[in-house]
């Protein structure tokens, strides 16, 4: 069995998974309430958070697993991008682990585990993993797509300024809503219309050469609207619901415009798969828009259970699992806040 750890933002996370990639349990201890009052993550309590939960939460895992310590044969953890603090405490525990028990420890890059987080098991069952497919990664920290072949993840483009989730984020608590603000966004956009008149979010304009992210202008765009439009969390719900629908439409509009920008230039033959991942991935809007998307190409696109579209521990130790080589001498183990 592969014990995975996840710590880099704010959620302690503990999986076990068999080595055909079964996941036995995925314990996830999330903080948001804690960060809540501060509408974002505060990295001091994040920290603090996981060294309080991570023992208990590697205990319960072998207990649900049903599993003793002579079962587990390696250890992944997140070694970066992430909270430096928060980083440090996930992978000094796993540290202490590997050294203890002498098995092989293997840092995973946290984006690596939304890469490959599609071909997880669904609902119990192995998905066969093609080898080579496109992963959109869109999360509170990254937006990229990668062109993946193997073992290897080659970033296509990346965002030039905020994150697709941090947008969502951010505009969210701009106009009162709880933190994690994107599925507060998705709820009240349900009940919205979109409106591109009304709300004229600005799209970026880049040279033309150019498949990067930049959600810098419809942050802007939005508080400058929702100001116009006096949008907040106890004023007119309609107001505030045709304005979600259309901020979070202006958002994947411009997803699916760098998609296609991306697509005709990958060097033949093409993938025949398209995956989602990361937090965003969990919005309904955006799953049934990208199916459709690859329907009309003849795609075949996958889309993470949602509990493996946040973060997650089993994407970890499934990550891990996709190399053939990776572990490395527990002492040499550093963690990076930013990874390239
Ligand atoms: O992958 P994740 O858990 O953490 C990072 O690695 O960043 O993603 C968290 C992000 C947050 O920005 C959150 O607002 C966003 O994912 N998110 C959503 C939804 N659920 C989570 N965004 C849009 N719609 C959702 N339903
Ligand atoms: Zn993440």
């Amino acid at each position: 069995m592969i014990l995975g750890i996840e710590t880099s933002c704010d959620e302690t996370s503990v999986a076990l998974l068999d080595e055909n990639g079964a996941v036995r349990t995925n314990l996830i201890a999330s903080q948001i309430e804690r960060h809540q009052p501060f509408g974002g993550v505060v990295p001091e309590i994040a920290s603090r958070e996981h060294l309080q939960h991570l023992f208990p939460l590697v205990a319960r895992a072998l207990r649900d697993a049903g599993a003793s310590w002579d079962d587990v044969e390696r250890i992944a953890v997140t070694a970066g991008p992430g909270l430096i603090g928060a980083l440090l405490v996930g992978v000094a525990g796993a540290q202490g682990l590997a050294y203890g028990l002498g098995i092989p420890l293997v840092p995973v890059n946290h984006l690596e585990g939304h890469v490959f987080s599609p071909y997880l098991q669904r609902e119990g069952v192995a998905i066969p993993r093609p080898e080579r497919f496109l992963s959109l990664v869109i999360s509170g920290g990254h937006s990229s797509i990668y062109d993946v072949r193997g073992e290897t993840a080659t970033m296509l483009n990346r965002t030039r300024d905020d994150a697709i989730g941090e947008t969502f984020d951010k505009v969210a608590k701009f106009i009162g809503l709880p933190y994690p603000g994107g599925p507060q966004i998705e709820k009240h956009a349900l009940e919205g219309r979109a409106d591109r008149q009304r709300f004229p979010f600005p799209m970026p304009q880049f040279k033309a050469d150019s498949a990067d992210f930049s959600y810098s202008g419809i942050k802007a765009g939005a508080i400058r609207l929702a100001r116009e439009h006096h949008l907040s969390a106890g004023g007119d719900p309609q107001a505030l619901a045709d304005f979600c629908a259309t901020f979070q439409d202006a958002l994947f509009d411009q997803l699916f415009d760098r998609l296609e920008m991306v697509w005709p230039r990958l060097a033949a033959p093409l993938p025949s798969e398209v995956v989602v991942a990361g937090g965003v991935a969990a919005n309904g809007v955006l799953r049934e828009r990208m199916m459709a998307w690859g329907a009309a190409r003849q795609l075949t696109v996958r889309l993470p259970e949602k509990r493996y579209c946040t973060d997650n521990a089993a994407m970890i130790a499934f990550a891990a699992m996709q190399r053939r080589d990776g572990a490395v001498d527990p002492c040499r183990v550093t963690v990076r806040s930013r990874i390239a």
